[in-house]
């Protein structure tokens, strides 16, 4: 199986829940929420994956190339790229039910772990969503992240334990779920977190903690001083408020305000090797990807979400290659117009 035919089985799987377009750029999906869109009028989503093409990466060959490295050390392990699958829960309510949710996630963390990389898993109204991914997990010995919904802290802290147990290499929380439609329309609280809470989740577990959901130099400074490990980036996708910033927009100065005391992961309209790359070049440690790893795996499996990052590792070495880069180091805003 080579990667057009996965798109082509995802394709025949999907449509038309997702029709896996040739640009997964929000167009066609546009409020499809839950589904695969973004929120409202799916600018969001759509924004952000048009800022990230608008970033030019510079053209420079002089320099002694001494071949590409694309590895990462992040949790002390080792990965062989900066990417990793993000979060996606609710088989049910955002892809039609053409897969389990058990099924999936046993998909992108086997396929990530056989890749070099890490998967994400996600939570949601429906309890499925975080207890499903737990059972592949625990058979990966952990190798993967869950990522809580801002739960009653009471809640959040059971369910870290559970995350503890099943070995995992580190543990997320997505704060922008509040905005979610269909968790609000579930009955199913969420809440604004405070500063103490982080401390108190910090203090309560020894696994490295990320909070998913950031979009701004002003909230990401408030993070610094609270123990946590790193955050992410993110709009979530475009799915928790339409008209937001391009996450890779507000890298720069997320990067400026935290410097190197927070790990900073991005997403939301990755989409190839080059865009992982200007995101590096933005600011960011590490990249997640959502849409394209949810239908390289329902097209093709592990084997879909390996032969995905494969074709992304080829394409950030080839974007190196090019710009001067021999390892992740080298990548920074000189690398790029934006
Ligand atoms: C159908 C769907 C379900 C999602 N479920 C979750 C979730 O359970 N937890 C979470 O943190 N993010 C969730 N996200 C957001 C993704 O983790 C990620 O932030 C977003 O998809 C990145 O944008 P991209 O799809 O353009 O790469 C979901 C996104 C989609 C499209």
């Amino acid at each position: 199986m080579n990667y057009s035919e996965v798109l082509d089985k995802a394709r025949e799987i999907l449509s038309p829940v997702c029709l896996v377009c040739k640009e997964c750029n929000g167009v066609a999906c546009k409020g499809w929420v839950p589904g695969v869109g973004g929120k409202g009028h799916g600018r969001g989503f759509i924004h952000s994956y048009d800022y990230l093409k608008s970033v030019k990466i510079v053209l420079d060959t002089i320099y002694e190339n001494r071949g590409q490295d694309t590895s990462i050390e992040l949790f002390g392990e080792k990965f062989a790229a900066p990417i990793f699958v993000a979060p996606i829960g609710g088989m049910d309510i955002n892809y039609g039910g053409r897969i389990e949710e058990g099924d999936y996630h046993s998909r992108t963390l086997r396929g990530a772990k056989e890749a070099g990389i890490a998967a994400f898993t996600g939570d949601g109204a429906n309890e499925l969503y975080f207890e499903a991914p737990l059972i592949p997990l625990k058979e990966l010995k952990g190798w993967g992240i869950p990522t809580l919904k801002p739960w009653s802290q009471d809640k959040v802290l059971d369910k870290i334990k559970i995350v503890e147990e099943a070995g995992a290499l580190a543990i997320a929380m997505d704060i922008d779920s509040a905005g979610l439609v269909h968790l609000a329309a579930s009955g199913k609280p969420v809440f604004s977190k405070t500063l103490e809470d982080f401390r108190e989740i910090v203090a309560a577990t020894d696994l490295p903690f990320i909070v998913k959901g950031i979009m701004s130099a002003r909230a990401a400074a408030k993070l610094v001083d609270t123990g946590i490990y790193g955050i992410v980036v993110s709009n979530h996708g475009g799915r928790a408020l339409d008209d937001t910033q391009a996450p890779a927009e507000v890298l720069p100065e997320i990067k400026k305000a935290v410097g190197d005391k927070l790990k900073i992961f991005v997403d939301g309209g990755i989409r190839s090797g080059a865009d992982v790359f200007k995101a590096l070049a933005l600011g960011a440690d590490a990249v997640l990807i959502g849409r394209p790893y949810a239908y390289s795996a329902i097209g093709g499996g592990a084997e879909g979400v390996k032969l995905y990052t494969e074709k992304l590792i080829s394409e950030l070495k080839d974007t190196m290659l090019m710009s001067a880069c021999n390892d992740l180091s080298d990548i920074d805003l000189d690398k790029i117009v934006y």
